[in-house]
């Protein structure tokens, strides 16, 4: 059985991936109605991901023997000034979920819990993709600038993720 300090971080971070996904869907929304389809089902696609984080957390919650919480989701932004600022935002958001699994491994090697070091190392492993996506993606962003060919041809591309 889990510890009850385990039981209420992983509580917390069945939070913080709900409200990674409620961030997403808002981009997603913005981007649609901003005319950027494409980054719009890449967002949808992104949040859908999230879901699938906090399901994993409850079900290895359910597995150990804990509790599930369900705590309030903080409202996510709805607009951002351009399509870089949202994608700098979501950047900066997945550096702050991978601050908070290393947290959480922290907190399972001390408590020397095996198991639940051992799930964790999976989010371990997609924080480095999650980060791994954004960065390059910045990156374009920030050398297209304002140009609108370059922005649609980015939608473009990038919806195929969602398609
Ligand atoms: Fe669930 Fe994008 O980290």
């Amino acid at each position: 059985m889990i510890n009850k300090g385990m039981e209420k971080a992983l509580n917390g971070q069945i939070n913080a991936e709900l409200y990674s996904f409620y961030l997403y869907l808002a981009m997603s929304v913005h981007f649609q109605q901003t005319n950027f389809a494409g980054l719009a089902g890449w967002m949808r696609a992104q949040a859908q991901e999230e879901m699938g984080h906090a399901m994993k957390f409850i079900d290895y919650l359910h597995e150990r023997g804990g509790a599930v919480t369900l705590t309030a989701i903080d409202q996510p932004k709805g607009e951002w000034p351009s399509v870089l600022a949202a994608f700098e935002a979501a950047y900066g958001h997945e550096k702050s979920i991978t601050k908070r699994i290393n947290d959480l491994m922290d907190k399972a090697i001390a408590a020397k819990d095996h198991a639940t070091a051992n799930f964790l190392q999976w989010f371990v492993k997609e924080q480095v993709e999650e980060e791994a996506v954004l960065d390059p993606i910045v990156m374009r962003l920030q050398a297209i600038g304002d140009h609108p060919g370059a922005l649609y041809y980015l939608d473009h591309q990038l919806g195929k993720r969602g398609a």
